[in-house]
């Protein structure tokens, strides 16, 4: 495994290979993020990761200071999972002095996580362009557990014509089900134990539409009455969307997704599932 943290060692080293897969993180990898390149391994015999935490993507009242990190745990679990390449920038290989272009991402960007952290998706649009420009990969991965997030990428990808084919790969969730993510650290005991009952409004949710319901008012009930009872009323959005618009309708088509964004204390969790 190589580690690179300028454009140019890294393109370098790029040459040796014929076809790469690509997942982009900022790190404090987790099994999420490490299925993901083993699935990219798999899939295209060679798999770049970047790990950068993304300043551009948070808004001012945000996480970025405290975001976690951990780059000699993060190589040593990438290199255990198969990675080939690691790009490992610091923001002023990515953002040097004079740095002025941003990509404003709408459509599906404007709803939601659009709402909630205004900015955010541009931020990830033109750090994942960036990216894509240095990896060149063939196929890039990204997880469902930021299902807006894949939305957002396949668009700007289409819109702006780059070469690369979006993979998306299920959410990795611990044993009690709630999803994995780097944030989770962050959670007090409490809150750790709370936690689960994001998926459990879901899964409460996507029985509902099982069997029939496809108003989308009740089914948005059931997740806020499934949420406060496990003690996390601090609700920012919940939800049942399109899956391809992800706007809301009065009744729900069959591509129906319920989307959750739910502060526990001061860490914001989100999750989603089809219904
Ligand atoms: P990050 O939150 O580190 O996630 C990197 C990738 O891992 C994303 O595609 C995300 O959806 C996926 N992922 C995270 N948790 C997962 C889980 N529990 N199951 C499956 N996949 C999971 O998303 C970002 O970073 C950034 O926005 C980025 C795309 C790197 C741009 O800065």
């Amino acid at each position: 495994m190589q580690v690179f943290e300028t454009i140019a060692a890294f393109r370098t080293a790029r040459k040796g290979y014929a076809a790469l897969g690509f997942v982009p993180t900022m790190g404090f990898l987790h099994e999420g993020h490490l299925g993901l390149v083993r699935r990219a391994k798999a899939e295209n015999g060679a798999v770049a990761v970047s790990i950068f935490v993304n300043p551009t993507q948070f808004g001012p009242n945000e996480d970025y200071a405290s975001y976690p990190r951990d780059p000699d745990r993060d190589l040593a679990l990438l290199k255990d999972a198969g990675a080939d390449l690691v790009f490992l920038p610091t923001p002023d290989v990515l953002y040097p002095p004079g740095f002025a272009t941003r990509i404003e991402a709408g459509g599906v960007a404007d709803e939601l996580e659009g709402q909630s952290r205004p900015g955010h998706f541009s931020g990830v649009a033109t750090v994942v362009t960036k990216l894509f420009n240095i990896v060149q990969p063939q196929r890039a991965y990204f997880g469902q557990k930021d299902a807006q997030q894949c939305a957002v990428v396949r668009r700007f990808v289409a819109d702006l014509d780059i070469p690369v084919e979006i993979v998306v790969c299920d959410i990795a969730r611990e044993t009690d089900g709630l999803a994995r993510s780097s944030r989770n650290v962050r959670l007090t005991p409490e809150n750790r134990q709370k936690a689960p009952a994001l998926y459990e409004a879901l899964q409460e949710a996507a029985r509902l539409f099982r069997s029939g319901e496809r108003n989308t008012d009740v089914l948005e009930g059931a997740l806020r009455v499934s949420l406060i009872k496990a003690g996390l009323p601090d609700i920012d959005y919940a939800t049942v969307v399109n899956a391809d618009t992800f706007r809301r309708e009065g009744s729900c088509s069959e591509n129906a997704l319920a989307l959750l964004a739910v502060k526990a204390g001061a860490v914001r969790l989100i999750d989603n599932m089809p219904l």
